[in-house]
């Protein structure tokens, strides 16, 4: 087999056998076929596109190219979810909890922030101690004796995504619904879950801007996943507003503490009780309305907060902060941006919010740099909400006095005010089973 006869066929629109699309990506992670033709080969698949066993076999060999978890012992209990990635989305905080106190097998392995979207296990660090990294066998044994444990991805997850996704980053090939689907689902499969979530983002702070390319990715996500022997459903959630109020990695554990505890009933909520009900639903093949009594229990009963302390107490971090998430530190600098007229929050760009919260400290903009752990934005108003002359919008948070003037010029250009109530969009826009 030669790359060369792979490269010209799919350029030529002809459907490529299993055999071939695993001869090119099991060399290219080898390092035997070169970059010059595996981005041509990104950049066929962008014009000719891929049918469903193209993307299937394309999703399995990136799946197969490095470790493959498994969590076979845990039966159909396991179960993962999965977000497109959003501003103020701490949503893994709060659904993992629930779904291990009812009785799921939680194994995930989550990502670090880049640019406006935060990262889980960046979240996971600002609480003291907690640790992100361990070794497959405690890993295990935590998912056995708690029934969760988050860590960052190891290395050798999907490798031949981590080179593509790099390569695509460069070629313009980045947007191309084969290749995200192939590589978000790979990436699923490899860490071992029988059952799958996912939540993907629509609007302005979302990586798909509209609602039907978001139905595309859903649709074939949701396919390819069980086409590879998973469960999986797909809920599309609004991202034209941050979720919740806080933006900022303690600010967001603060928050999931919140939710868990029942103290706060807003979008956050609303959106966590639907994708937990989605998971519980999964491993316990229940339906969704009888899964969403058993998650809206769990935070009333108290049981998710419970499951939150012990996971944490479990992976090393100090429960006192989970606790009594007053012991949190705040930052040296705090700016509260108030409104110079009244109105209504018509919109809110989420993605330039993310934008603000990341030049305050809270994000990285290139990956190697350090985050601070305080700071971000806490919202006062959110969109549809009425605000007169004088009123706060938002508190801002940060270490670095010299980020405040650009981060609220950013956060003001980020609002669109308005005379008159604006219209709200739905918070669940589709859910695809
Ligand atoms: N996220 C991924 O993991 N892969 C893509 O291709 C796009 C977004």
């Amino acid at each position: 087999m030669r790359m060369y006869d792979i490269l010209l066929k799919k350029r030529r629109g002809f459907e490529l056998t299993n055999d071939e699309i695993d001869f090119f990506i099991q060399g290219y992670t080898r390092g035997e076929i070169p970059d010059y033709q595996a981005s041509a080969f990104c950049m066929a698949v962008c014009y000719s596109g891929m049918t469903e066993n193209e993307i299937t076999a394309l999703t399995m060999s990136m799946a197969n190219s490095g470790d493959m978890v498994d969590l076979t012992r845990f039966g159909n209990l396991t179960v993962d979810k999965h977000s497109t990635g959003g501003v103020g989305d701490k949503t893994s905080l709060i659904i993992c909890p629930i779904v291990a106190s009812l009785g799921g097998r939680v194994a995930k392995m989550s990502g670090r922030g880049l640019g406006h979207t935060g990262g889980t296990v960046d979240k996971l660090e600002a609480i003291p101690g907690y640790r992100t990294s361990m070794s497959m066998d405690e890993f295990m044994d935590q998912v056995e004796t708690v029934g969760l444990a988050l860590i960052g991805q190891t290395g050798n997850l999907a490798p031949a995504d981590k080179k593509l996704y790099a390569l695509r980053d460069v070629t313009a090939t980045v947007d191309c619904m084969p290749l995200i689907t192939s590589s978000i689902m790979s990436k699923k499969i490899a860490a071992g879950s029988k059952n799958i979530v996912l939540d993907v983002k629509t609007g302005s702070g979302a990586f798909m801007k509209t609602l039907d390319d978001s139905v595309e990715l859903a649709n074939n996500m949701v396919r390819i996943g069980k086409a590879c022997g998973r469960n999986v459903t797909a809920v599309i959630t609004d991202m034209d507003t941050p979720l919740g109020y806080n933006i900022g990695n303690s600010l967001e554990v603060i928050e999931a503490v919140k939710v868990l505890n029942g103290c706060q009933k807003d979008d956050l909520y609303e959106v966590s009780v639907a994708l937990a009900a989605e998971m519980t639903s999964l491993f316990m093949n229940i339906s969704a309305n009888e899964a969403k009594a058993l998650v809206e229990d769990s935070i009333e009963s108290g049981k998710a907060i419970s499951k939150m302390v012990e996971w944490v107490k479990a992976q090393g971090g100090d429960p006192s902060f989970i606790i009594d998430p007053d012991k949190f530190r705040t930052c040296t600098y705090k700016y509260d941006v108030i409104a110079n007229e009244d109105g209504y929050i018509g919109a809110m760009n989420a993605e330039e919010i993310g934008k603000a919260a990341c030049i305050l400290g809270a994000g990285r903009i290139t990956k190697d740099d350090k985050i601070d752990p305080e700071a971000g934005i806490i919202l006062a108003k959110k969109k549809g909400d009425h605000f007169g002359k004088g009123d706060l919008l938002a508190t801002l948070y940060t270490d670095k006095k010299d980020t405040l003037s650009s981060a609220s010029e950013i956060f003001l250009g980020a609002l669109t005010l308005s005379s008159a109530e604006p219209e709200m969009t739905p918070l669940i826009a589709k859910i695809i089973r």
